[in-house]
């Protein structure tokens, strides 16, 4: 056992707001088991210290709030030189800028939760599916971990903006990739079923426009470990029918949802516990037959929009 210094980051504070310090140690604790988790304040530096396993260094590295490692000796802190080991370059997921994206720090967060709600990879290739993928910060993260990745998004301007950005990204880091657009289906004036593909570093994303509702007809073909998403929460995100609580999107989607998910699969959603409220969220999906696990993640981002998340799992 060594005794570790986990260094939280600034970007901490502007994923979870004056909530950092408790959804950060909500994370290591869903993450790894530990007992006894310190919080050390020298200067403006912030830390959490634990005892740890040498084996159980990477998994801390990418945890959403972790700027950096450190042994310890007494006062003193040593710096680990290791990297989290992503793929892509941070600017595909952290680049590009435009109203209504989810906090990069907190779409890592979820896929860390999903992951351990899981067991982790086992040694096998995962898939994610975001059934309501906005402009895919999910599943350019989900590329990072190696994971193959889905999206659905209701918005077909959607596609063009995913394309803008992945090639800009790709030119300035000289990724090599391929891009491909086309059609599930017949092409159609409302751009239903269009999909864009992109796939890099050994792994790959697909976004299709379409309805949440109709994940298991999207992708027909196949099954997922993880279903990850950031419920629409705000002014900027109506769902498809003009409401801002996006529950009834929600309840239609259950089934569909269950029926993409491999079993021992798991969904972990991020939403505004406001609209739904966290107990009618989770009575929608205990009646679509999941239970929720006791993971939670509350931080208050404005005065009407408290953020939790929550983690499902099929109960039978
Ligand atoms: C909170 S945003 C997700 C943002 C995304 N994580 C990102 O960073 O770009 C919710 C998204 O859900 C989409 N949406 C709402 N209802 C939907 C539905 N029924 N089917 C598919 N997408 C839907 C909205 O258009 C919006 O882009």
């Amino acid at each position: 056992m060594k005794k570790i210094a986990v260094q939280i980051s600034p970007e901490a504070k502007s994923a979870y707001f004056k909530d950092y310090i408790q959804v950060a140690k909500q994370e290591l604790q869903q993450v790894m088991t530990v007992s006894d988790i310190e919080l050390r304040q020298t200067g403006a530096l912030e830390f959490f210290e634990l005892d740890c396993e040498q084996a159980d260094i990477s998994p801390l590295l990418r945890l959403s709030f972790v700027q950096g490692l450190y042994s310890t000796e007494g006062k003193a802190l040593f710096p680990i030189d290791k990297l989290a080991g992503f793929r892509l370059h941070d600017d595909f997921v952290f680049g590009s800028k435009y109203r209504g994206k989810t906090n990069e720090r907190l779409t890592q967060m979820l896929i860390n939760v999903g992951l351990s709600a899981i067991g982790g990879d086992k040694g096998k290739r995962l898939k994610l599916l975001d059934p309501m993928c906005g402009r895919a910060t999910t599943l350019l993260w989900a590329m990072r971990y190696g994971i193959t990745a889905r999206g659905i998004e209701q918005d077909a301007k959607a596609i063009a903006d995913i394309r803008q950005s992945l090639k800009k990204w790709s030119k300035i880091h000289r990724q090599k990739h391929k891009v491909m657009e086309g059609f599930i289906g017949k092409p159609n004036k409302r751009a239903a079923g269009k999909f864009l593909d992109f796939s890099a570093e050994d792994t790959s994303m697909r976004v299709v426009v379409g309805n949440a509702r109709e994940a298991d007809k999207i992708f027909k073909k196949e099954k997922f470990d993880l279903l990850v998403s950031d419920l629409p929460y705000g002014v900027q995100h109506f769902t498809t029918d003009k409401t801002r609580n996006p529950i009834a999107v929600i309840s239609d989607s259950v089934a569909a949802w269950k029926n993409c998910l491999k079993s021992g699969g798991a969904i972990v959603l991020a939403f505004n516990s406001y609209i739904p409220k966290r107990s009618v969220l989770i009575q929608t999906f205990e009646q679509g037959g999941f239970e929720a696990l006791a993971f939670s993640a509350a931080h208050r981002m404005s005065e009407s929009i408290v953020r939790d998340v929550v983690v499902f799992k099929v109960s039978h």
